[in-house]
């Protein structure tokens, strides 16, 4: 696919010295985003090679590679995990956004659902790319690093294969825990945090858009935990209460308190 002057194209093995130069190259702020800690240039060339297990999109500019996205499985039963990096000078003008909306594609049509993104907390360019796309928080922020699972298309992660028999909702714009929500967390609950009705890069939540949210539909509960003079916090507050009926959907902080004791039981 061609998109301006960019064409994205899965790599091959040939790639491999392009997307090395793209991580030598990056400054060391990008590298530690890219990879969560220090590395030395060997290891950032060694982290270029694809493996087995490896799908790998490459944008190219006058045949050199300045932009790469992958996703790789690490965990057996977990989404396979994707990582992006965006040549320094070419960042913010919006190739990591196509690099990203193509590499869902790409997912999608290898039959996955979803994929895992583990962001540091102080990645303001990556939080905001994902909050443009279907994305929950799966996980309790630890050690500066958020895990979020997104969707390869509208409507949201759907929970986990047999896991615990509690799925817990949470609406929230927060990244840090409230005590109710870290106690879930602790309890062994299966908690997904969504961010509700809108977001501020204009996101609009699936089960408004689409009448279907694949995390709303078949939660226990549903708790909003946006701010109540937030408008939309009622709209969807309302929407799940008409469609989903057995849901508990707690509207407030005191009825969240009231009812989170049961979420754990
Ligand atoms: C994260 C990264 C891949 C994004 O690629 P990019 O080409 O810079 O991103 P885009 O230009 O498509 O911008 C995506 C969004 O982030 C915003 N953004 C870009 N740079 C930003 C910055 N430094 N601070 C805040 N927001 C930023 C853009 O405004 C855009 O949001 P918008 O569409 O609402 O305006 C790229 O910045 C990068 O390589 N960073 C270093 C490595 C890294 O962090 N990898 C991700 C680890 S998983």
């Amino acid at each position: 696919m061609v998109q301006d002057e960019f064409t994205i194209r899965s790599a091959t093995p040939g790639d491999e010295g392009g997307i090395a130069a793209l991580f030598t190259g990056l400054d060391p702020e990008s590298a530690r985003m890219r990879f969560s800690h220090s590395v030395s240039t060997q290891e950032l060339a060694a982290l270029a090679a694809l493996h087995p297990g490896t799908t790998s999109l490459v944008a190219l500019h006058a045949g050199t590679v300045v932009g790469e996205a992958r996703y790789e499985r690490t965990d057996e039963g977990q989404p396979p995990e994707l990582a992006m990096a965006v040549a320094v000078g070419r960042q913010g003008h919006g190739l990591g956004a196509r690099l990203l909306a193509a590499l869902r594609e790409r997912a999608r049509a290898d039959g996955l659902l979803t994929l895992r993104a583990v962001v540091r907390t102080d990645n303001r360019a990556m939080l905001r790319l994902l909050r443009t796309t279907s994305t929950a928080i799966a996980a309790p922020v630890e050690e500066g690093e958020v895990v979020f699972d997104l969707a390869t298309d509208d409507l949201m992660p759907p929970w986990p294969v047999g896991g615990p028999s509690r799925k817990v909702l949470i609406e929230t714009r927060s990244l840090v825990d409230t005590p109710e929500v870290q106690a879930l967390w602790e309890a062994g609950v299966e908690v997904r945090k969504c961010q509700g009705p809108t977001n501020e890069a204009g996101r609009t939540c699936p089960a408004l858009e689409h009448g279907e949210c694949r995390l709303a539909d078949s939660a226990d509960a549903v708790v909003s935990l946006l701010p109540q003079d937030d408008p939309t916090c009622r709209l969807i507050a309302d929407d799940h209460a008409a469609h989903r009926g057995e849901a508990l959907v707690a509207r407030s902080q005191a009825e969240w308190r009231d009812a989170a004791p049961g979420l754990t039981e």
